[in-house]
């Protein structure tokens, strides 16, 4: 069977980066291809080569067993190649089916005028056969991430593409939602879709893929078939030796010192009457299924959105937090989970990134030495996090989207914060760099930092937190200490619905 794309001796760099070299790779109709591979290894890239963003340096590219060279993404296109990026791409003003029809949307009159009956019309069929509950006529800025990302699979969906390139679909996705793009990716390929798979979350791996290629520092490393191989297999190719399996839960180094208080908190829909407190030293862990209100939560406490009604004390003294800045002066952090929004300055470069939430702590030097301080700091987050860069002055977005992430971490682990708030601080990481951060966190609370840790990815929540609040519907169904904590305990929780109570 002649493979739907094959490229061998693929080569392509960037100043100062050597993104791909002599790569190879094959995919077929009818198959799940994952590719695999740690933050910066290469795997946007050589998708975005196939499908036409990028042009390669060198090496061969066949479709259908025909040599091609695509000059732009709508070549590709035209040939039924689709991509959902990685960096969402949407576009923030314009609505659910405009977003998924840009550039072909159908018109009336002569085709002066946008036919907008149809245009929504035919983005409810497509919503409606992914089984999601979207108003085609919402505008896309005031989505959640989650249902953003479901916009962008819809949009790709709309192609009827024969190859089908996925990178990250599911980083924020929550279970059901990931059952439903399985569901779909299945029905796809019966008609005979070739799949490219990319994901940092290992179970997926064996859920949904037939094959699975692995690189490493943008070199090919293999093909097996997923059948005959093991997560901890594809992991020691990805980074070239073993890594020990999750760790367990590790205790807790609190002090029982209160850092921060939260009483009755009220804050919109998700945010229903929320009273918990965080000591010095401990990591709390957040869980709930997506949409429960963690999120929502934490940027009440940070000042990001108004409060209606409650209380907030900061080592045991009330705080008026009316917006971030606030937060801030009370050495409150929070790291959000949407870090293109709210995270980083993409344009400007990584070293300005990491210090900018606390240049002042430089202003007082000199131009020289600030430079020369600053340089250092960096440098010092580059290696800590082992953030994959050719140098601190590289702008942010030119960095893989993992790479993307530390530096946010950095930023806000530069800013010294008493009480932080990670919301989905290992999303879309890579499995080592992911071991690193919860050391980093472990490391954060025996320094006496209090940490809430958001996170949807319940072996996370059960491996580093000192106590699990439980949410569910904007309200806290309940806390579980460390040994109480378990996958059936936190799910029982998260899902006692309050309209299901009443009923
Ligand atoms: N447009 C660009 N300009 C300069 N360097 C780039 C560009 N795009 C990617 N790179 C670099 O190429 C390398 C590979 O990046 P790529 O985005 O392909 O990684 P990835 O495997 O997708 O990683 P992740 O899992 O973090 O998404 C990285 O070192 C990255 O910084
Ligand atoms: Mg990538």
């Amino acid at each position: 069977m002649t493979p739907l794309i094959s490229v061998n001796r693929l080569c392509k760099s960037f100043p100062g980066v050597r993104a791909l070299h002599d790569v190879q790779f094959e995919l077929v109709a009818g198959e799940v291809h994952a590719l695999m591979g740690e933050n910066g290894a290469g795997k946007s890239t050589l998708m975005k080569i196939l499908a036409g963003v990028y042009t390669r340096d060198s090496g061969e590219m066949l479709y259908d067993g025909k040599p091609v060279d695509f000059t732009s993404p709508r070549e590709a296109q035209a040939l039924g190649i689709g991509i959902i990026h990685q960096e969402l791409q949407l576009m923030n003003h314009l609505s659910v089916a405009q977003n998924m029809f840009i550039g072909r949307e159908p018109r009336k009159g002569f085709g002066v005028f946008l036919d907008e009956d149809k245009l929504n019309a035919q983005a409810r069929e497509i919503l409606a056969r992914m089984h999601v509950n979207l108003d085609p006529r919402t505008i896309v800025g005031t989505l959640t991430v989650a249902s953003q990302q479901m916009v962008e699979i819809a949009k790709a969906l709309s192609f009827d593409s024969r190859v089908l390139i996925m990178d990250e679909p599911t980083s924020a996705l929550n279970d059901a939602e990931i059952a439903e793009l399985f569901r779909i990716i299945r029905q796809l390929k019966e008609r005979g879709v070739g799949i490219i798979y990319i994901s940092h979350k290992m179970d997926e791996l064996k859920q949904i893929s037939d094959r699975v290629t692995v690189m490493r520092d943008g070199e090919y490393v293999a093909t097996v078939p997923t059948a005959d191989t093991t997560v901890s297999a594809v992991i020691g190719m990805m980074v070239g030796r073993t890594l020990a399996n999750t760790a367990p839960y590790e205790g807790t180094q609190s002090t029982g010192e209160i850092a921060l208080e939260v009483k009755h908190l009220n804050a919109g829909p998700l945010v229903r009457d929320v009273s918990f407190s965080l000591h010095k030293g401990e990591i709390l862990g957040f869980a709930g299924l997506m949409g429960a209100g963690r999120t929502e939560v934490a940027r009440a406490v940070f000042g990001a959105d108004p409060i209606e009604s409650g209380e907030i004390f900061v080592r045991g003294v009330k705080a008026n937090i009316k917006r971030p800045s606030d937060a801030v002066a009370h050495s409150i952090g929070y790291l959000s989970e949407d870090r293109k929004r709210f995270g980083l300055a993409t344009s400007m470069d990584v070293e300005s990134n990491i210090v900018m939430s606390n240049l002042g702590k430089f202003l007082s030097l000199r131009v020289f030495l600030r430079r020369m301080q600053i340089r250092k700091r960096a440098a010092h987050f580059i290696s800590l996090l082992a953030i994959r860069t050719p140098s601190p002055t590289q702008p942010v977005r030119l960095l893989s989207g993992g790479n993307q992430q530390k530096i946010v971490i950095a930023k806000w682990l530069e800013r010294d914060c008493d009480v932080l708030f990670f919301d989905e601080p290992t999303r879309g990481i890579d499995v080592g760099a992911k071991s690193e951060i919860y050391k980093l966190l472990r490391a954060l609370a025996a320094q006496g930092k209090a940490i809430v840790m958001i996170s949807s990815e319940l072996p996370e929540i059960l491996r580093m937190s000192d106590r699990v609040v439980v949410m569910c519907e904007g309200r806290i169904t309940g806390e579980l200490s460390a040994s109480e904590a378990t996958q059936e305990s936190i799910m029982h929780l998260a899902t006692q619905r309050e309209s299901l109570k009443a009923a």
